[in-house]
């Protein structure tokens, strides 16, 4: 590469992070909700600032530079979002939602100080704080996405077999996002999710209650490992999760105890690419970056091929490995 096409390529990654700020703070404030709620008027700084409670005169140089990083337009003293950037950062049902990654990459970021440390080391940092679970929840968003329209769409028959009254076990459901989304989908599903982090347990009864399906859901707070539920589950699922457990074989050990005669195991996640072509892409650099993550605390993204071990170490019967179109990939087990 030429010397000043190098530049280019090194500014655009500093343009990107001082962009992920723009996108974080207008998705923290509601300031990209106010602005899409009002359509193609768009609103003033001084109305922007009065609908989100934003500082009038920093609303103006949010959309200064909002505008100057093409997430929205400015025009006779109106500000309008572009109609495409609300799509991708607020329609949190699609594929391609990445409002739940931006605001991942910023909160997780605040914590990469202690990366020269780890890599240094080889020692993790422990525990990472409540505000990163936070920000996990809204990143497995889009996973609860690519669940209803690729997993699904790819086993129906896993459709037909949740009729009402199935049993489905959410394993280290985090906030209980996907738990929620499966109790409106399938009415008459029992649901249970299984959550090690107490405070992640709470975030998740609270997002249950306010969703008003407390008497469909139940949350037990614990390992996988020590909860012993056995022959019940018409599903057991692993949603982002599988990879950043300590014993991922025990774990997956006791999920398939828990799966009855005719069920299903299922574990989405996202996994490295091992070939150079897709190494070197824009999905290879978004895994990357998320590997990065995985350093601070200790966890790793694995191949596929690894993931595919560890269901033959357990002891499973050979499960299918579905590779999705949004990049992610379900590995799926069948108790025939
Ligand atoms: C990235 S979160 C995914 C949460 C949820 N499935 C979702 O999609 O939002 C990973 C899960 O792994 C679990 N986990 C992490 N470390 C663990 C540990 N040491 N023991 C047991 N579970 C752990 C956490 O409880 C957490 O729910």
């Amino acid at each position: 590469m030429r010397l000043d096409d190098r530049f280019e390529d090194l500014l655009g990654s500093l343009r990107g992070f001082y962009r992920t700020w723009y996108v974080f703070t207008g998705l923290e404030l509601g300031l990209f909700d106010a602005l899409r709620d009002a359509g193609t008027a768009g609103l003033t700084a001084a109305e922007l600032a009065a609908r989100t409670g934003v500082e009038p005169a920093l609303a103006g140089r949010w959309a200064w530079g909002a505008d100057a990083f093409d997430l929205v337009e400015t025009a006779d003293g109106r500000i309008r979002v572009l109609g495409d950037v609300g799509t991708v950062l607020l329609d949190a049902d699609r594929p391609e939602f990445l409002g739940g990654q931006f605001q991942f990459a910023a909160v997780g970021s605040l914590d990469y100080d202690r990366l020269p440390d780890v890599f240094r080391t080889g020692r993790p940092a422990l525990a990472r704080p409540d505000r990163y679970r936070v920000a996990i929840e809204r990143l497995t968003v889009q996973d609860v996405a690519v669940f209803f329209q690729e997993v699904l769409g790819a086993l129906p028959q896993i459709v037909a077999d949740l009729r009402s009254g199935a049993r489905v076990i959410d394993v280290h459901s985090g906030g209980g996002r996907w738990l929620i989304a499966m109790a409106r989908r399938f009415p008459g599903l029992a649901l249970t999710g299984i959550e090690f982090e107490p405070d992640s347990v709470a975030r998740a009864l609270a997002n249950i209650a306010e969703a008003g399906l407390a008497g469909e859901i139940g949350v037990e707070q614990g390992s996988m490992l020590a909860i012993g539920h056995v022959a019940e589950a018409d599903l057991v699922y692993f949603q982002y999760a599988l990879h950043q457990l300590p014993d991922p074989v025990g774990t997956l050990r006791s999920a398939w105890a828990a799966v009855r005669p005719g069920g299903w195991l299922v574990a989405l996640d996202w996994y490295l690419p091992t070939a150079p072509d897709e190494l070197r892409s824009a999905h290879g650099e978004l895994i990357a970056g998320v590997q990065l993550d995985e350093v601070v605390q200790g966890t790793r993204l694995v191949t596929a091929t690894e993931a595919l071990g560890w269901f033959a170490a357990a002891g499973l019967p050979r499960p299918e490995l579905v590779d999705l179109p949004s990049g992610a990939s379900a590995i799926v087990v069948h108790l025939g």
